[in-house]
């Protein structure tokens, strides 16, 4: 990994072994792309690969250069105003109106490392060999503005991280009104567009579409990343694969509105952009202020989208996430929301907690329902120095004490963000919840937004949630966001700081969040937001897991785990067994089905036990005792996706452990077909010479027959074999590795 700047040339080529990403500083000063792809050699200049035609209708920048246009010139991070007719990463709104803007190079540092950025989630170094950072520095002398461009490449992944630093130089302040992370001009259209769309229980679903002339965008607006869209999109050449093939990924570590996009022109040019979205954002910069963006992360893959996927895996498992529980097996824990919802005893948590215990689960989580007169979900939100000694006489002391006397330790739920009108802190502080003042603030499940941007509620909140934490012991938090942002409006900022509050709210929670993972360091935090409305990758760096559905139907899971799997590592995504028929969709499937889903991911439980028939219970514990065996490989393996759900009847993944001794493959059917032909699942990822035992049986396979000509899916392995919502886990162990 290098990053050599050509001096005569003035280009800049940063290379792993993997990439190469060129950047040339223009004759005007600004800067443009010259290539982003496969690794190629170094060499003096790559000036000859941006070709200027002189066309119609285009403006030029230089009197004497008619074919100098930058409309048609790809550039890193473009201005609109000047001569380029696109959508700009980023406009700076001046004093007398204008908002043209012209950022010249100045200079640039490259250093071994990578910074942290304040305030925001971004990937890491643990050591300066890690990766190399290039920092361009531009000025823009009417606005007396400074922009700091920085792009990070590691040296053991296909990845180069992005950001931008606007820096208010002028007596004159200026108002930011867009500033993206990342925009890139790549030199041809000939791409699908994937990206994860969704609804509330319905999260990640996998859209792909055929790169047109024309913008296509992605966003989310109401102050999450949301359950509707994820804060990622990627470019693949149509004949890619899973296993082959080019694709380029972009992902935004940011949990607020964004705005994803990838515009085809007239000229064959794509202009992919990612960041804060534009829309309701208006950042105010007096003299000697700076906006920061967030970090947006490119991965290139010629080894099609799973190639992709693995990187961010690996990368956000491993440089995303962090503190104790990074590398940690997660405990397997019961939750009791989908078995008590908020109606329940402390004698009922127990009941279900001891027969858990004796299955061989290890966290007891107390869902919503335990703090103030929370009886339903019109009340007590925000109350959380208040423990319901109606439904828990003994306290959450108490209670902890009586599921450590069992071996189980306790985890709590809270929604620090969120206010019920009913409610003492309400009551306290009715003018802490975000509302547009003489508006109506509108509710959602009863409930309203606490201002986060706003310092005084932060530093109170930290307070309550740490002494709950302290005060009960708990090990493990959930922690929820219920609803969405209206009436956006803090009373606590002058007006012309209006469009700050959505990001100034987000880095509100990153805020809360950083202090209380520091103080509390081994305390697992588990994200949720309705399920997976705020599942990404900003929410990792703090949390480093996330319920990622409220949907727990096995077979509507295949599709969100799959979607999911896109960008995030399994170790992420929380993934429970529930009762059937299921309480989202009424469908009924085995419990070998719903644990052989499950079982691809941190693996809990949302069912009382106690109800299982005894042969279900013999099936849950041994499958409890399975997957502990083998966790390691699932929080720290390879997963590759094998068939698509979004595309047919039937659907298969399979993790690898780092050494290919070791696999798992999940292979599941949909609907039962009459008269069908075999199922020959081609595996990948094994060691071609290492011979495999699957679930210690007598005959060996070599890793190349199963990739090549196999594994032979028989009915007989299926649990639901001839019915409907079938499934098998096959267990692959090498026995001459
Ligand atoms: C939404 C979450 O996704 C559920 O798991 C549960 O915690 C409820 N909130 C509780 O209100």
């Amino acid at each position: 990994m290098d990053i050599i700047f050509h001096e005569q040339a003035k280009e800049f080529h940063l290379f792993n072994e993997k990439l190469s990403y060129i950047i040339k500083i223009l004759r005007n000063g600004q800067l443009g792309n010259l290539y982003f792809g496969k690794r190629i050699q170094d060499k003096d200049t790559f000036a000859y690969r941006m070709e200027w035609k002189q066309r119609s209708l285009t403006a030029c920048v230089f009197e004497d250069d008619p074919a100098f246009s930058l409309h048609q010139t790809r550039q890193e991070y473009p201005s609109y105003g000047t001569t380029d007719f696109h959508y700009p990463a980023f406009e700076i709104e001046q004093e007398n109106g204008s908002t043209v803007s012209d950022f010249k190079y100045v200079s640039h540092c490259i250093f071994e490392g990578k910074k942290c950025l304040k305030g925001l989630p971004a990937t890491y170094v643990e050591s300066s060999d890690e990766a190399k950072t290039l920092v361009i520095t531009l000025f823009d002398s009417v606005s007396d503005t400074l922009l700091e461009l920085s792009w990070s490449i590691f040296s053991a992944y296909p990845v180069i991280a992005r950001n931008a630093r606007f820096v208010q130089k002028g007596a004159r302040s200026i108002r930011l009104k867009r500033a993206m992370s990342l925009s890139i001009d790549l030199p041809d259209g000939d791409f699908e567009m994937i990206h994860l769309a969704g609804a509330w229980a319905r999260e990640r679903q996998w859209i792909n579409r055929r790169l047109e002339q024309g913008v296509q965008s992605i966003y989310s607006l109401c102050g999450a990343s949301s359950s509707e869209h994820n804060p990622f999109l990627a470019l693949k050449r149509p004949l890619a694969t899973e296993q082959s093939g080019e694709v380029y990924g972009f992902s935004l570590v940011y949990s607020g509105n964004f705005l994803a996009q990838a515009e085809l022109d007239a000229y064959d040019m794509t202009r992919v952009q990612i960041g804060v979205h534009p829309e309701k954002f208006k950042w105010q910069l007096r003299q000697g202020e700076e906006f920061q963006t967030p970090e947006a992360v490119m991965v290139y893959s010629c080894d099609g989208l799973n190639g992709m996927s693995q990187t961010y895996h690996r990368l956000y498992r491993s440089r995303l996430v962090r503190g104790m529980w990074r590398d940690k097996p997660r405990p397997i824990l019961i939750n009791n929301w989908e078995i008590t919802g908020a109606e329940f005893t402390e004698a009922r948590l127990m009941e279900i907690a001891r027969t858990a215990r004796e299955f061989g689960v290890e966290l007891f989580v107390l869902d919503d329902g335990w703090f103030g007169q929370r009886n339903d979900d019109k009340r007590s939100l925000g109350d959380w120095h208040i423990v319901n000694l109606e439904k828990l006489p003994s306290g959450l002391t108490g209670l902890n004490q009586r599921m450590e006397s069992i071996g189980m330790k306790l985890g709590l739920w809270i929604e620090p963000e969120m206010v019920n009108k009913n409610s003492e802190l309400y009551r306290a502080h009715p003018d802490w919840i975000i509302q547009t003042p003489k508006r109506v603030a509108s509710p959602s499940r009863n409930q309203h937004v606490l201002d986060l941007s706003r310092q005084e509620v932060v530093d109170y909140l930290y307070e309550v949630i740490s002494k709950l934490i302290s005060e009960t012991g708990v090990s493990y938090i959930k922690w929820d966001m219920n609803r969405y942002i209206t009436e956006c409006y803090s009373q606590f900022l002058p007006p012309e700081q209006q469009g700050e509050v959505f990001h100034r709210y987000i880095l509100g929670v990153y805020s809360l969040y950083e202090r209380l993972t520091l103080k509390f360091p081994d305390v697992l935090f588990e994200s949720c937001a309705s399920g997976g409305a705020r599942t990404d990758p900003g929410m990792l760096f703090y949390a480093p897991q996330a319920w990622i559905s409220d949907n727990t139907d096995a077979m509507e899971r295949i599709k969100i785990q799959y979607g999911t799997s896109l960008v995030y590592p399994i170790s992420s995504m929380g993934t429970h067994v529930s009762a059937v028929p299921n309480q989202q969709v009424g469908r009924i499937t085995s419990i070998e089905t719903r644990v052989n889903v499950a079982i691809f991911g941190v693996f809990g439980i949302e069912m009382d036990l106690n109800a299982l028939s005894d042969e279900e219970k013999e099936i849950i514990k041994q499958k409890i005792a399975f997957f502990k065996n083998h966790r390691a490989m699932i929080t720290n393996g390879d997963f590759y996706r094998l068939k698509s759900p979004f595309e047919g009847n039937e659907a298969a993944w399979m993790v690898v452990s780092a050494g290919k001794e070791e696999a798992l493959v999940g292979y599941y059917r949909f609907l039962n077909m009459a008269n069908k032909g075999m199922v020959w699942l081609r595996l990948v990822g094994l060691e071609e010479t290492a011979q495999y035992r699957i679930n210690e049986t007598e005959t060996l396979f070599f890793g190349d027959e199963l990739m090549n000509a196999g594994l032979v899916v028989r009915d007989g392995d299926l649990a639901s074999g001839s019915g409907d919502f079938a499934s098998a886990v096959y267990y692959l162990k090498a026995v001459n590795k």
